[in-house]
């Protein structure tokens, strides 16, 4: 177990609480004994009630802040954990990590390439630890599905599909993310662009299509009998449609249409020459189904059915000899028995998965190593959903290479300036 690093958080909504909670998680399987000394929050409130939490979960109450600055003056620390909106991750990490502070900062790294190189390069500069909190690799189901795909019993992959339709006319979770620099797109996708780089590797090219759907969303409550609407502009797209190409011609196809209501749509599918996988979910536990068909299973189809897939996917069956090797010590101290899913509710799976990245962090700012999602994977994530942006604005496609080296800004440039990175003078 790591232990003793004195760490602030930096950013107490509804992230900077959960990592308390993840902490907690991590604390009480022994992983990780970092100490919590400081939160900060411009909101004094959020600050304040962060500081309540811990107290009550972690058994000691950090010092309650309001500005950086005021930390760095009020308490002594050697890692930051940086839970603001994504817009201004560069302006909380980059003089930290210059002063060599190490810092876990929430995905997406930035909102724009620009952004994520200002962090990578500050982490350079001040030789300090930088882990991005890409906490949806570490479900078990997707190492079960990088098990899967790296030992070849499939075959090789030949394609894959994410399709995601919901949303309605809601806010989703909070106003920023429909803000141009808050980008829903880049919020959300960068998990799904991080699960594609861990099992894939990073493609050649994109193209992509973006979308601004609904231009009103609606923040409700319940107030009586009726639902209380408050109307909120909308300015960043809330659709994408994504080609990421990979070598000898594989596809991997990436859609998300976050403004449709009604019956919505989650599924994602690996495709391999002798079969599928279904990997659900992160955080829901269900199982991941595979499909391997037989030549009989052909001979039962009809022309109708033809284009069905010769059979239904069927839970993965997974040994205790087998577990023990997909999933490492952590994982298998949170999850306890785990083979393929768990049963567990959102929250008590979540604060699991943010104990195994909190850990991972500490691990490597306490005995030195090189955390799983670093910046560079970070700066990947972000950099595989912008370029399907700048593909859309351009209307061709963009080389991953090119939009990683800056040489594709256009879609970026107005959130640049928005957000500080660049200026008109
Ligand atoms: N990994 C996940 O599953 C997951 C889920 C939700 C959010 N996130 C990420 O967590 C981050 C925060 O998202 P959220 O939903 O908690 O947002 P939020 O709006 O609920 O919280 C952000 C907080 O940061 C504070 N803040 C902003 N700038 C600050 C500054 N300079 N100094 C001090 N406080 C500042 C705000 O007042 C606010 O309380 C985002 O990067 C988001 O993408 C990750």
């Amino acid at each position: 177990m790591s232990g003793g690093t004195r760490f602030i958080l930096v950013g107490c909504g509804l992230m900077g609480k959960r990592h308390i909670r993840g902490l907690a998680e991590a604390r009480r399987h022994g992983l990780c004994g970092a100490r919590l000394v400081g939160v900060i929050d411009k909101v004094s409130d959020r600050a304040s009630e962060a500081a309540e939490l811990a107290e009550r979960l972690l058994g000691e109450r950090p010092a309650v802040f309001t500005s950086l600055e005021d930390a760095v003056e009020g308490v002594e620390f050697e890692a930051a954990d940086v839970c603001t909106e994504p817009a201004s991750h560069h302006l909380v990490a980059e003089p930290l990590l210059e002063a060599g502070v190490s810092c876990l900062v929430e995905k997406p790294l930035s909102i724009t390439v620009r952004g994520c190189r200002r962090i990578l390069d500050a982490s350079i500069k001040g030789g300090a630890v930088l882990a991005v909190a890409e906490n949806y690799r570490r479900d078990p189901v997707n190492r079960l599905a990088k098990a899967i795909i790296d030992g070849g019993e499939l075959g090789g992959w030949i394609g894959a599909l994410h399709i995601i339709a919901g949303g309605g006319d809601a806010v989703l979770l909070s106003p920023w993310r429909h803000k141009l620099s808050g980008g829903i797109l880049i919020d959300l996708c960068c998990h799904y662009m991080d699960i594609f780089n861990y099992f894939f590797g990073a493609p050649e090219r994109v193209s992509g299509f973006a979308a601004l759907l609904r231009k009103v969303r609606y923040l409700r409550e319940a107030g009586g009998n009726a639902v209380k609407k408050t109307p909120v502009e909308a300015e960043a797209e809330d659709f994408l449609d994504t080609t990421l190409h990979y070598r000898d011609n594989i596809v991997a196809k990436f859609v998300a249409n976050l403004a449709v209501t009604g019956e919505g749509v989650w599924r994602r599918l690996v495709f391999f020459e002798g079969g599928s996988m279904e990997i659900p979910m992160e955080r829901t536990g269900e199982p991941l189904r595979v499909s391997k068909p037989l030549d009989q299973d052909y001979l039962e189809l009809m022309p109708h059915t033809a284009f069905l897939g010769q059979k239904p996917g069927e839970p993965y069956s997974v040994s205790q000899t087998a577990a023990e090797e997909i999933y490492d010590r952590e994982t298998r101290a949170l999850f306890p028995g785990i083979l393929n899913g768990y049963k567990m509710d959102f929250w008590e799976a979540d604060s699991k998965l943010i104990a195994l990245e909190l850990a991972d962090f500490f691990r490597c700012v306490e005995e030195g190593g090189v955390p799983e999602t670093g910046g560079r994977e970070g700066m990947l994530s972000v950099a595989m959903v912008v370029a399907a942006l700048e593909s859309s604005y351009a209307g061709r496609s963009v080389r991953l290479e090119d939009v990683l080296e800056l040489k594709v800004e256009g879609y970026q440039a107005r959130i640049n300036r928005d957000i500080g990175l660049i200026s008109d003078k």
